[in-house]
């Protein structure tokens, strides 16, 4: 099944709660939050406290995307806060073994993600340690931008190592996905959508979710 996970960064941030029971509703199947450390990405978000009041409202699992670094020695508190996924990056960090192995101990989904600039050989060793892997489509920092169309190739690439070694790894993307290129995605070999600005730029948000849905589940169809 193709899963969304609507990124909140787009949504309004007066009014996380309410947005996040709206999307909710509207067919989400996990909520995913862009922490942003103004370091490793030019941009500053949130941190474990705003997380630790989202999880009190949030029904479905947070899908955590988490582009800071250093980030080992604070992995814990993004957990004990709630997250569901804890998604850090490959390139935020010089032993991804390690934390990657401390995520799954603390009880979180352990994720990993890659900048458009980094190669897929860089995950290879952990996928063993993973529950996702996450393919970055944009240049992380910003919602709004274009889907940069070399990861189509970079998700083919992973979802070969993933099956040829008989993983269960969730293929997520993230950057970009509109109603009118996630089947492409799809075809490739994701299956788990990131959509901020596609799904909070409509006032209809049961609609684009679905549309998401229907189109991600041709291009899956297509996949074989
Ligand atoms: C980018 C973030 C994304 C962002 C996606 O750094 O990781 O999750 O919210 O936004 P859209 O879907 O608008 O590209
Ligand atoms: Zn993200």
């Amino acid at each position: 099944m193709i899963k969304i996970s609507p990124s909140i960064l787009s949504a309004d941030f007066a009014r996380l709660g309410e947005e996040i029971a709206a999307v909710e509703r509207a067919g989400a199947d996990a909520i995913h939050i862009d922490v942003m450390d103004g370091h490793f990405v030019p941009n500053l978000t949130l941190g474990p406290p705003v997380i630790a009041s989202l999880a009190k409202v949030a029904t479905k699992p947070l899908d955590v995307h988490v582009m800071a670094s250093p980030i080992d020695h604070v992995i814990p508190d993004y957990i004990k806060a709630g997250a569901t996924y804890l998604t850090i990056h490959a390139e935020a960090t010089h032993h991804a073994d390690r934390a990657l192995h401390l995520i799954r101990e603390m009880g979180a989904k352990a994720g990993i993600s890659i900048n458009p600039g980094t190669p897929v050989a860089m995950i290879e060793d952990l996928l063993h340690l993973t529950d996702l892997v996450l393919i970055m489509s944009v240049n992380p920092g910003f919602g709004g931008q274009s889907f940069i169309p070399r990861a189509l190739d970079k998700i083919r690439m992973v979802r070969q190592m993933i099956d040829s070694r008989g993983y269960q790894v969730e293929l997520q993307v993230d950057g970009g996905i509109k109603p009118d290129n996630i089947h492409e995605a799809a075809q490739a070999g994701a299956d788990f959508f990131v959509a901020g600005s596609a799904v909070f730029s409509q006032p209809d948000y049961q609609t684009v979710i679905a549309e998401l849905k229907k189109n991600g589940e041709i291009g899956r169809a297509a996949r074989r």
